[in-house]
């Protein structure tokens, strides 16, 4: 987290404190609102296609299950796709008589257009991909599948937890009606805090399971109506401080610019792989034509839980993915986890080398690490 950022939050709650919780967003509208000129910035959308929520998963979840899903409605997919993504899809077949698709990898095992489009048929109300996975670092093409989502006319959604803030991304080039983003990862923003983008031209059409009297107003006893623009995807009570918060992440990122923050990434992850593949006893997972800054790998002879452990022993934070997060990904390629290990821009060159001598000593140790 950029020390702006954290600021940012404690002189809110501070002001929370010292005047209350009404007065304070009373103050400060004007800082909150850039959440939204911010993240329109980011995205290339319209303010008012913006909504504020506690995470990704809130916000995807606000618009899919805004669809006026019918039985006999088709989803596709990539087996690329985030578990409680794949979760919502499975209760939705609960309710409605629905099916669920997955597009095969291609050779790059990124999503194969060829096969999504030849399972589009008439029923098919939704493509949902996921832009950069949780287990590995491939990247998948979301504008191409934009391209197919339009010449059919059907709803696209993108999640992009892993790459708002990671890369440029265009919501008119990726062609998406839907993206989702958290505000904990590549944002550097703080927990608990996500963004949604949904295309004007959609947001009336979406109907969100939970809504109170701020994404919809009590007109009188027997009628209700809901906002027009993305706040109807909001509801009235959150974390002000995280709120305020994650805006300047956001207009942080947007300051430096994401072109180049984006390249420093790529140039960073791809010598730490070059690293990585040189010590034996050490796989790298990473695939696709364009690979992210999410590195995975594992060690010979050492489960995930020993390699994080050993590297927060060296002050290294990494974390680790498993089977559960992504099934269809990680049971094609026959693994049960990977550690993922993420560089951003201000990585350095040396602390690339601190992580893959961490690992060739964790390679080469029998004993506890501490
Ligand atoms: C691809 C993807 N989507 C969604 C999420 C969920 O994000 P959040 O915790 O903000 O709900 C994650 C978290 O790791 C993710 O990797």
């Amino acid at each position: 987290m950029p020390e702006p950022v954290y600021i940012s939050m404690l002189n809110y709650a501070e002001e929370e404190w010292k005047k209350g919780g009404y007065e304070t967003v009373a103050v400060r509208s004007e800082e909150l609102n850039t959440f939204y000129t911010e993240s329109a910035r980011l995205l290339n959308a319209n303010s008012d296609e913006i909504a504020y929520t506690d995470s990704a998963t809130t916000s995807w979840q606000r618009a899919f299950f805004g669809i006026n899903w019918q039985d006999g409605d088709e989803i596709i997919t990539a087996n690329t796709e985030y578990a409680s993504n794949y979760i919502s899809f499975l209760r939705l077949r609960k309710w409605f008589d629905i099916k669920i698709l997955v597009a095969r990898d291609n050779e790059y095992d990124e999503v194969d257009l060829n096969h999504l489009e030849e399972l589009i048929t008439d029923r098919t109300r939704l493509i949902a991909i996921t832009h950069m996975p949780t287990m590995g670092g491939v990247v998948n093409p979301v504008e191409e599948v934009g391209k197919v989502a339009d010449k059919y006319g059907i709803i696209y959604m993108v999640d992009a937890c892993q790459s708002v803030g990671h890369c440029p991304l265009d919501v008119k080039k990726i062609g998406c009606h839907i993206l989702s983003g958290t505000g904990r990862k590549y944002l550097r923003g703080p927990r608990g805090t996500g963004l949604l983008y949904v295309d004007k031209n959609l947001i009336e059409e979406l109907d969100p399971i939970s809504i109170d009297l701020f994404s919809g107003q009590w007109m009188d006893l027997e009628n209700y109506r809901m906002r027009k623009n993305a706040i109807r995807f909001e509801t009235y009570e959150k974390n002000y401080a995280a709120k305020a918060g994650l805006a300047r992440a956001i207009k942080y990122q947007n300051d430096l610019g994401i072109e180049k923050t984006w390249q420093r990434v790529q140039e960073l992850a791809a010598d730490f792989r070059d690293k990585l593949r040189a010590v034996p006893g050490i796989t790298v997972h990473d695939s696709g034509r364009v690979q992210s800054g999410i590195v995975t790998l594992t060690v010979n002879g050492k489960t995930c839980a020993e390699v994080m452990e050993a590297l927060q022993y060296r002050n290294i934070n990494v974390a680790y993915a498993f089977t559960a997060n992504s099934r269809l990904y990680m049971e094609k390629r026959g693994l049960q986890e990977v550690v993922r290990a993420s560089v951003h821009y201000f990585n350095t060159e040396d602390e690339i080398e601190q992580v893959v001598s961490g690992l060739s000593e964790c390679l080469s140790n029998n004993t506890p690490y501490k």
